[in-house]
């Protein structure tokens, strides 16, 4: 349970981003129309309408695991917003002599105003928070949630539902997370959240994965109880009728660094990939629309790069729009 210090229900504002737990419909919903909002300004040269949000704003980001994309576009977010991104360089930190989690985060605090930390262990950010006063974002936590993610996810669904729109009668209606739905955090945060964005709009959802990396039961349970009018359908194969039916297919890299040991990943490893001669079983060339958190490794073909229905790379690019919205909404 969240408790009610994070989660301010009268102004639907919230004080930290920990779980994906925490955000309503009408949330998620201003979040994304504040992402198309900074996307359009950004690519208008309108940049007087947001570099100064966070003038003097100084906002800490502490990467305990690799990044690239989350790292990088909240740095570029703060940047854009007129604020100052503080980055503290974890292998030469004093958590290296022993320094705990807790001191560390006290420490930084003085410092900045925000902060955005990745860390292996999963829940420690609900665990830190009880130490802070200043808002803290989960940029992932081990093998649990990555709700920044799934939040510029939903805004990509919903931007390339209506790009398809313009193209043909559409709505989405079949979704497919497909891959290691067992330690991919992306997925726990994405599915939760088609349980509580789209609970007026019932849904297909294939959880397509492995047996030995199905999404974990307590997530399902947990969408479940929302008494949300879905269709879970788990199975292992991505088969032709499956791939005819799909309106997104949302592909995920085996998160080889959380397997219990090698042997088990190269068992796993070659066991799914969606390729190009895929997409020929889809009912049309307008869907599925791919998405995937990146980065790939072996599951996603290049050759789909030019594919149209590709989304990844524009999915990328919102991730600093929404960051942008979410920095916004928890310093303003
Ligand atoms: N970048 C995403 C994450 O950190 C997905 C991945 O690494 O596969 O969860
Ligand atoms: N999608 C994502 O979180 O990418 P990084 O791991 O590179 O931050």
């Amino acid at each position: 349970m969240i408790s009610q210090s994070i989660h301010s229900e009268s102004t639907n504002k919230l004080s930290h981003l920990i779980t994906i737990k925490q955000i309503t419909p009408q949330l998620s919903e201003r979040l994304c129309h504040r992402a198309s909002e900074f996307k359009h300004f950004f690519s208008t040269q309108q940049h007087d309408q947001y570099n100064s949000i966070l003038k003097d704003k100084i906002v800490n980001l502490l990467f305990f695991e690799p990044s690239t994309r989350t790292m990088c576009s909240f740095q570029s977010a703060v940047l854009r917003l007129g604020g100052h991104p503080l980055t503290l360089d974890i292998q030469s930190s004093s958590s290296v002599k022993g320094e705990s989690l807790q001191d560390t985060l006290r420490v930084m605090e003085q410092y900045g105003d925000l902060t955005v930390m990745r860390h292996s262990k999963r829940g420690v950010h609900q665990e830190m928070s009880s130490y802070l006063t200043k808002p803290l974002v989960n940029a992932g936590d081990g093998d649990g949630e990555h709700p920044t993610q799934a939040l510029l996810d939903l805004f990509t669904i919903k931007e390339e539902q209506d790009r398809v729109a313009k193209k043909i009668d559409f709505q989405v209606q079949t979704i497919c997370l497909f891959g290691d739905l067992k330690y991919g955090r992306t997925v726990h945060s994405l599915l939760r959240l088609l349980y509580i964005y789209f609970r007026n709009q019932p849904l297909k959802i294939y959880l397509i994965s492995p047996e030995g990396l199905r999404m974990p039961q307590y997530v399902i349970d947990e969408c479940v109880q929302l008494g949300v009018n879905h269709t879970l359908v788990q199975t292992e194969m991505l088969t032709p009728e499956i791939m005819n039916e799909l309106d997104v297919i949302y592909v995920t890299r085996l998160q080889k660094e959380r397997f219990e040991s090698e042997e088990q990943y190269l068992k796993l490893k070659s066991s799914f990939c969606l390729k190009k001669e895929n997409l020929s079983a889809s009912r049309n060339s307008h869907v599925p629309i791919i998405m995937h958190p990146l980065p790939r490794v072996d599951e996603l073909d290049e050759a789909i790069d030019s594919d149209e229905r590709a989304a990844y790379f524009r999915q990328m690019n919102n991730g600093m729009f929404m960051r942008m919205a979410i920095l916004e909404m928890l310093l303003k």
